[in-house]
């Protein structure tokens, strides 16, 4: 089956333009290139839901040239692709703490979700000044404030900054990490791993077909043993 929900940690673009003796800045201007292509083609392959780690809460703690090229290059995105976005029908998103984006791209992108919130085509999700255990943490703080008491599995998904999407079915990592950094760690509880060794800046529809079809392979289990998984497919 087709995932309804891939999440993509876009690594890589500093190595990339390490590697042709270029600025870091330009691995990144070709990683915002690849966003773009990446977005399209998941909205044409009928994928609902598309969420991009592009700044990470830990990120904040790269140097500030690097920070601030990255906040203007999410300004630009997210001034110049609404036309596009709404040619597609695409619905935009975020997730993370955008109260520490600076008032530019914090602007731009609210703008930007304004705009495109009744599009019900593709939503496309950048999880921005984005940690995974600071969302849990808020969650809970969150919850404490209006209730005493016990706090169960579902209520916490609801406080979480995802609660309107479903979980990834598949989260893919770029340039051979083998790790999530703090990248959806509840949400991603049951979901399938994909790792590839091709730098963000050079994954092309076809690296992500290749990703859509190793999954597609997949037996998700859910804690279940594979008979009882299949034995429930037959029922539905
Ligand atoms: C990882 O590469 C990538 C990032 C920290 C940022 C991702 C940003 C973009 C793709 C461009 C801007 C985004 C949008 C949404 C317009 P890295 O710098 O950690 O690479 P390295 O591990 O090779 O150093």
């Amino acid at each position: 089956m087709a995932p309804a929900h891939v999440a993509i940690i876009m690594d890589g673009n500093g190595r990339w333009a390490q590697s042709r003796k270029r600025p870091r800045l330009f691995g990144h201007i070709r990683g915002t290139k690849r966003v773009r292509e990446i977005v399209q083609y998941a909205g044409e392959l009928g994928i609902k839901y598309l969420t991009l780690y592009a700044f990470s809460e830990e990120n904040w703690g790269r140097p500030t040239q690097e920070v601030s090229v990255l906040m203007k290059l999410l300004e630009k995105y997210l001034v110049r692709e609404r036309a596009t976005l709404m040619k597609n029908n695409v619905r935009l998103f975020s997730i993370g703490d955008r109260s520490k984006l600076p008032d530019g791209p914090r602007r731009a992108l609210e703008k930007t979700m304004s705009l495109t919130s009744h599009n019900t085509g593709l939503q496309l999700t950048f999880a921005l000044s984005y940690g995974s255990r600071q969302e849990i943490v808020r969650a809970i703080n969150k919850l404490r404030e209006t209730k005493q008491g016990v706090i169960s599995e579902d209520e916490l998904a609801q406080a979480l900054d995802t609660s309107e999407m479903p979980d990834p079915d598949l989260i893919i990592r770029t340039s051979g990490e083998h790790r999530l950094s703090n990248f959806l760690l509840w949400q991603g509880a049951y979901s399938e791993f994909y790792v590839t060794e091709t730098l963000w800046p050079d994954f092309t529809k076809e690296e992500l077909d290749l990703a859509l079809n190793n999954y597609s392979q997949r037996e998700r289990r859910f804690g279940l043993t594979s008979q009882q998984v299949s034995s429930e497919a037959n029922v539905q």
